[in-house]
């Protein structure tokens, strides 16, 4: 069952001091602490999965990802054929939304996020197909690729939180902002004219245009919205752009990562 982060939020909203949100939150710090970043489980036997997944594939993925899944099926073109993002090619095995370190293969429960979550605004969510027929598909979709054979490498472990969105916490977020040069790419604010997108700069890997998210609009995140999500976006890096991986500039204070996803969550909450 996906976690629900309605109770953490209501913890997050300033009002007045209450024990019971103390304790709830103290709950889902010491929980988030100790998880690794992807939670999904494959179930054991996946025996058949592979044809089972090549059907559902057909059915569902191919038009977007072509039949050998290099991003070239029938709609790909008009999804943009001189703009990013294209269709990912599974071939090259290379992935945006990973709960692995930067340059690693995405775990099976962040190829099964992806497809049950979507991409909002590039590929529909598969949150409609039974639990099992998303593993075949992951299954099927891994198989494009050898790579897949080398083992899985282990998610990297959040810093515990997220931590409450004080205004302190707003303000160190708002400084790291700066220090980081995220404005570079992303603006001062969400879009506002300074960053490189202004200059039309900002291009995949392939040298295909590409629109960097809005943070006014939390909900059109590719990668997920909940601080857990972000949080992961900034310490992986999405691989194939230029959004690298901020771990290392994080790591002498670790908790600091909260403090930015507090600081682009408020953006959202400004007037
Ligand atoms: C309407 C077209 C469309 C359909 C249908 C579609 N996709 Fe996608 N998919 C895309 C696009 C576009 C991207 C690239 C988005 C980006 O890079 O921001 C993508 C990216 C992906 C990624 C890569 C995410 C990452 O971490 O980089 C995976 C995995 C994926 N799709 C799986 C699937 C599967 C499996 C199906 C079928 C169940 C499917 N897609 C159906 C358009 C589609
Ligand atoms: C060199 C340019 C560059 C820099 C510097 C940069 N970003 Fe990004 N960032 C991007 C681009 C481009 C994307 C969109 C990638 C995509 O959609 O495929 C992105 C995506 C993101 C996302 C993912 C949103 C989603 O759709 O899920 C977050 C969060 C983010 N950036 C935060 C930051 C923060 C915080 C910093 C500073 C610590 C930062 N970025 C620095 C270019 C940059």
């Amino acid at each position: 069952m996906p976690f629900s982060w309605a109770p953490m939020w209501h913890f997050n909203r300033p009002r007045g001091f209450k024990a019971s949100n103390l304790l709830r939150g103290i709950a889902v710090w010491l929980t988030l602490s100790l998880t690794p970043l992807s939670g999904a489980e494959p179930p054991t036997d996946l025996s058949d999965s592979v044809v089972r997944g090549k059907r559902l594939y057909e059915q569902s993925c191919l038009l977007c990802h072509g039949k050998t899944g290099q991003g070239d099926g029938p709609d790909a073109f008009y999804l943009g054929a001189y703009s990013a993002p294209r269709p990912r090619d599974f071939t090259e095995a290379e992935f945006k939304f990973r709960s692995t370190p930067s340059g690693q293969l995405p775990t099976d429960a962040d190829l099964f996020e992806t497809i049950t979550r979507g991409i909002p605004g590039y590929m529909p969510s598969f949150r409609g197909l039974p639990e099992t027929a998303r593993w075949d598909i992951v299954v099927y979709v891994k198989s494009f690729s050898s790579l897949y054979q080398e083992a899985e490498s282990p998610p990297i472990v959040l810093p515990p939180g997220p931590l409450p969105a004080t205004g302190e916490s707003v303000n160190r977020g708002r400084k790291l902002y700066d220090m980081l040069d995220c404005a570079k790419c992303h603006g001062p604010q969400s879009m506002q004219p300074g960053g490189l997108y202004d200059q039309g700069e900002l291009r995949d890997r392939r040298g295909l245009p590409l629109l960097p998210p809005d943070f006014s609009h939390p909900s059109s995140f590719k990668n997920g919205h909940r601080p857990q999500d972000i949080a992961q976006s900034i310490l992986t890096g999405l691989d194939g752009t230029p959004m690298a991986s901020f771990e290392e500039a994080l790591s002498p204070h670790p908790e600091d990562i909260w403090h930015l996803v507090n600081y682009l969550l408020s953006l959202s909450r400004s007037p």
